[in-house]
């Protein structure tokens, strides 16, 4: 049995790769903090990540016609356990098809690049569904996982399972998606290729404009073989997209209006919670559910540290997060467009929802 180490690698300390691999054990867990966003549970928010909230809250919830919260914001720690919740929800189909497209083609997906391969993932969440990628890459080579995360508690989680996978060394960045990436690619070594995850459908928050140009920002961090492993929920019927984003036992509708409290604890805000609905929409035009929380009286809201007073009309609504679907037949485009081209593709059979693998061009 290997013996296995868990290690804290923080801001300075940039050696963790070299360490992990000079090391005589067999796994291992590191963490490159961003000490500007160093939020472990219980830490009080530094000044710096608590000004970048309050700008961001004002600035949203000013936008008119409509209101709207940035949906980064939805995962503090409560939101990420209830984010999880939402993944076995029955109604939720998305995460079950995306582990049995993960867990029926990894090693499809592994044999399609040259070792060697180290893993990135943006937004890994607790990262449960990356074992089956992890554990098939290192039946060929010690394999180096990066998950990038915004959310300390789910990183933690993420660490802690993903660092016990043989021959599979952790090195988890508490960063957003495009700076973690960089910082990833710029501490690889010359030969090695990296497999960029981006599980879950978490594309689908973005407007599809801003979709494609996250991409090739992406892309620009990339060299020709690396590969981006691109989750895509694809168009259902409405009822069956809105159950999945307003399920009968109301775990979306907290994870929303954790959202609200969130203001509340940490920008000293007083949203009163049981005056605002959770409600799901599916806009067919756009082709994508958008989550709203909707006021249900008139609501005078005032958040000291945003600097910021508002009043919401009865059956206002702030719109929180927008979740795009797509059809097949656009991904090859999306993947052209955006520097990649679409190698394979594999859709579950029981909830449409496609699993794109991307190779830089
Ligand atoms: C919808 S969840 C998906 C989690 C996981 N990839 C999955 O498929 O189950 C999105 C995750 O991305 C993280 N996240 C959201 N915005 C982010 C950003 N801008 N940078 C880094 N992580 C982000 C959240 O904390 C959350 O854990």
């Amino acid at each position: 049995m290997a013996t296995r180490t868990v290690q804290t690698v923080r801001a300075g300390e940039n050696n963790a790769k070299q360490r992990a691999s000079t090391s005589a054990r067999n796994s291992a867990v590191d963490t490159v903090r961003n000490p500007a966003t160093d939020l472990a549970p219980a830490t009080p928010r530094p000044a710096s990540y608590l000004a970048e909230f309050a700008a961001d809250v004002r600035a949203s919830l000013t936008k008119q016609p409509q209101r709207e919260l940035p949906s980064k914001y939805l995962y503090d720690e409560l939101g990420s356990a209830l984010f999880e919740a939402i993944c076995v929800l029955p109604e939720y189909g998305l995460t079950r098809a995306d582990a049995r497209l993960l867990q029926r083609h990894a090693r499809d997906i592994v044999d399609a690049l040259d070792s060697p391969v180290q893993v990135a993932e943006l937004g890994s969440g607790s990262g449960k569904k990356t074992r089956w990628i992890l554990e098939a890459l290192a039946r060929r080579q010690r394999t180096y996982y990066y998950p990038i995360e915004i959310s300390p508690s789910a990183l933690a989680a993420c660490e802690k399972e993903m660092g016990q996978i043989e021959l599979v060394s952790v090195v988890g960045y508490e960063k957003t998606y495009l700076d973690g990436l960089r910082a990833v690619a710029t501490r690889r070594d010359t030969q090695d290729n990296l497999l960029v995850l981006f599980l879950g459908s978490s594309i689908g928050n973005f407007d599809r404009g801003a979709g494609d140009e996250f991409l090739r920002e992406v892309r620009k961090t990339l060299r020709h073989g690396d590969a981006l492993l691109l989750g895509t929920d694809l168009v259902k019927d409405a009822a069956t997209q809105i159950l999945a984003y307003d399920d009968p036992t109301g775990v979306t509708a907290a994870f929303d209006l954790n959202m609200l409290a969130r203001i509340n604890r940490e920008l000293g805000g007083n949203f009163v919670l049981s005056q605002f609905r959770h409600q799901a929409r599916w806009n067919d035009a756009e082709r994508r559910i958008e989550m709203h929380l909707v006021a249900r009286s008139l609501q005078e809201i005032h958040i000291p540290r945003a600097n910021l007073r508002i009043t919401l009309e009865p059956g206002e609504s702030i719109w929180t997060e927008s979740s795009h679907k797509y059809v097949t037949s656009e991904i090859d485009d999306m993947a052209r467009r955006t520097g990649f081209q679409c190698i394979d593709q594999w859709v579950d059979a029981q909830w449409p929802f496609a699993q794109n693998l991307f190779l830089a061009e």
